[in-house]
């Protein structure tokens, strides 16, 4: 009779420590999910019915991706991302195929298309360190949030 009581005991114990156990895992996970996605989510405030981003502001991380966009891809991908004959628009690709990692793996290592050649930029720096500024940038332009122009910063 004791040693039932003390296996029942015992077994209870494995049962608590085993769902303590589960949602500790649990919750670090989650914790990680929203980190990635806290990190790359763009913020963005436009007054009402804002029809340009001159009108608007956003955070630090996007307003680093309008520069760097507009410095360095906006010969061929047009201001703003708006797209010229010889490369396509930002914001449809990103509402087509382009999701983060593909867009990691193209802006680095580039790629040759039907419409043309994407240079790689694996060797530029300030562009590797700043891939997930560009992303959030024409995340926010393809989510619709982000009108043409520059914005002001936060
Ligand atoms: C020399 C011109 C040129 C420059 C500079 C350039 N691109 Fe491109 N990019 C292209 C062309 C051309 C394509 C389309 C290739 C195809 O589909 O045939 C393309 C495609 C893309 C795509 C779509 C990928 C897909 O899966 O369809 C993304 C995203 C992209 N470029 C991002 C960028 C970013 C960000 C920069 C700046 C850091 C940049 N590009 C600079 C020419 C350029």
């Amino acid at each position: 009779m004791r040693s039932n009581a003390v296996v029942g005991y015992l077994m209870t114990l494995v049962v608590i420590v085993a769902v303590a156990l589960a949602i500790m895992v649990n919750a670090s996970e989650e914790k990680a999910a929203g980190e990635t996605q806290a990190s790359l989510k763009y913020v963005v405030e436009c007054p009402e019915g804002a029809k340009s981003a001159t009108q608007c502001k956003v955070d630090p991380a996007t307003f680093t991706g309008y520069r760097m966009f507009n410095r360095l891809c906006n010969h061929c991908h047009g201001e703003d991302g708006v797209g010229s004959s010889f490369a396509p628009n930002m914001v449809d690709k990103f509402n087509q195929n382009v999701d983060y990692a593909r867009f990691k793996d193209v802006v680095t290592h580039g790629f040759k298309g039907q419409n043309g050649v994407m240079p790689g930029f694996e060797k530029n720096q300030a562009v590797m360190d700043r891939l997930d500024q560009i992303y959030m940038y024409l995340k926010a332009r393809a989510d619709g949030v982000l009108g043409q122009g520059r914005p002001a910063q936060l």
